[in-house]
């Protein structure tokens, strides 16, 4: 289960969902858009460290210093937006386009392999039957540690989306209706 931030008193919410794992009803604790002084802080209160954290990952924002710190700490990183949100420029890229080409893959499975070989977990969204096993076909080639080094070129180090005061407070205030 994967406790989002921001979401108040996260250090209670955490222990709950400790206690839920000692009690055999969670098989991994995960958290979400923690910005890493906060995961520090629940490394220094908890007894069961996080096992994985999702943020936003891509070639264009490979979210560097949060893969640094959670490779630090054994935390696997799990990247939403792992194709940019779909972002016809990243798919478009003229690198990740000489790549595909070069393995007779699409651009997708390109961006894909680039992310289980920098040890992330992306999770790509896709309402497509084709896409989603397109998606999966990416663990029948690899890409060499020049043709990764080509992909660390196109390092924009910004991510798509935007975090704005309003976008954190709505999130803040968000209540799920779990009845319905
Ligand atoms: N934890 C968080 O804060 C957070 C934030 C945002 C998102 N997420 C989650 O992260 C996951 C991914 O997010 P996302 O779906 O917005 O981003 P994404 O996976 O980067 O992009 C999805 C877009 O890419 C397209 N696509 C997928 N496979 C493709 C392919 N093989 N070729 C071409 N286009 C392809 C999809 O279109 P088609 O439908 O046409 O395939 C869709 O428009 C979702 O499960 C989402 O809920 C989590």
């Amino acid at each position: 289960m994967i406790l989002h931030h921001p979401v108040n008193h996260y250090l209670y919410a955490y222990g709950m969902l400790e206690k839920a794992y000692q009690e055999g009803k969670l098989k991994a604790i995960g958290l979400s858009n923690f910005p890493v002084d906060k995961i520090q802080e629940i490394l220094d209160h908890c007894k069961i460290p996080p096992m994985v954290m999702q943020v936003e990952g891509h070639p264009y924002y490979p979210a560097e210093a949060c893969h640094e710190f959670c490779d630090a700490h054994d935390i696997k990183l799990q990247c939403w937006f792992p194709l940019g949100h779909g972002s016809q420029e990243l798919l478009n890229d003229p690198v990740v386009v000489e790549l595909a080409k070069a393995h007779d893959r699409t651009p997708a499975q390109i961006v894909l392999r680039w992310h289980v070989q920098m040890g992330f977990t992306p999770m790509p969204g896709s309402r497509s039957e084709g896409h989603i096993a397109e998606n999966a076909k990416i663990f029948d080639f690899s890409l060499t540690e020049e043709e990764m080094q080509k992909m660390a070129g196109i390092n924009r180090h910004t991510p798509f989306y935007k975090v704005t005061p309003e976008s954190l407070a709505r999130l803040a205030t968000t209540k799920c209706n779990f009845e319905e």
